[in-house]
C-alpha cells in the first residue's frame, strides 16, 4: 500500500486562486490537491489535502495524521507566525514535516519572518508558488525513502 502524506493547510487558503493573486497566484487549493495526487503516483505515495481557517482544528488535523500519515507537509499560513499549539502538535508527530509558504515570506513583512513550525521542519520551502507544494513531496519521497 502507498504511504499516505497529508497535506496541511492553514486560513484563508481556502481562498487561493482568488486572494491576493499578485502574491498567491491564480492556482486554487483544488489544482494543488489535483497536481500532488498526480505527482504522488509518480512518486509511490497517496495524498490527501486538507484546509482549514480554525487553530484547534489544525491541531486535530496533525492529531489524525498521527493514525493516518507517514509524512505532513503543512502551510500554517497566519498561524506559522503566531501558533505554539501547532508547534507542539507536530512535535507529537513522528514522521518528516515539510512547511510550505506560496509566497516568499522573507520579502515581506517582518512579522511574517519568525515560523513556530520551522522549530520543527525538517526543510522549508518559501516563494515558488503553488509549486512548492510538489517540492516538497518529491522531497518527502526521498525522506522516507
Ligand atoms: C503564507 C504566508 C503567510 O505569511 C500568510 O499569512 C499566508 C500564506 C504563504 O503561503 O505564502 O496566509 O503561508
Amino acid at each position: 500500500m502507498a504511504r499516505m502524506i497529508h497535506i496541511l493547510n492553514g486560513p484563508n487558503l481556502n481562498l487561493l486562486g482568488k486572494r491576493e493573486p499578485e502574491i498567491y497566484g491564480r492556482d486554487t487549493l483544488e489544482d494543488v490537491a489535483q497536481s500532488c495526487a498526480t505527482l504522488g503516483d509518480a512518486l509511490g505515495l497517496e495524498t490527501a489535502l486538507y484546509q482549514s481557517n480554525h487553530e484547534g482544528e489544525i491541531v486535530e488535523m496533525i492529531h489524525r495524521a498521527r493514525e493516518a500519515a507517514s509524512g505532513i507537509i503543512i502551510n500554517p499560513a497566519a498561524y506559522t507566525h503566531t501558533s505554539v499549539a501547532i508547534l507542539d502538535a507536530l512535535n507529537a508527530f513522528e514522521g518528516p514535516v515539510l512547511e510550505v509558504h506560496i509566497s516568499n515570506v522573507h520579502k515581506r513583512e517582518s512579522f511574517r519572518h519568525h515560523s513556530y513550525v520551522s522549530l520543527r521542519a525538517e526543510g522549508v520551502i518559501a516563494g515558488f508558488g503553488v509549486q512548492g507544494y510538489e517540492l516538497a513531496l518529491r522531497r518527502i519521497a526521498v525522506l522516507l525513502g
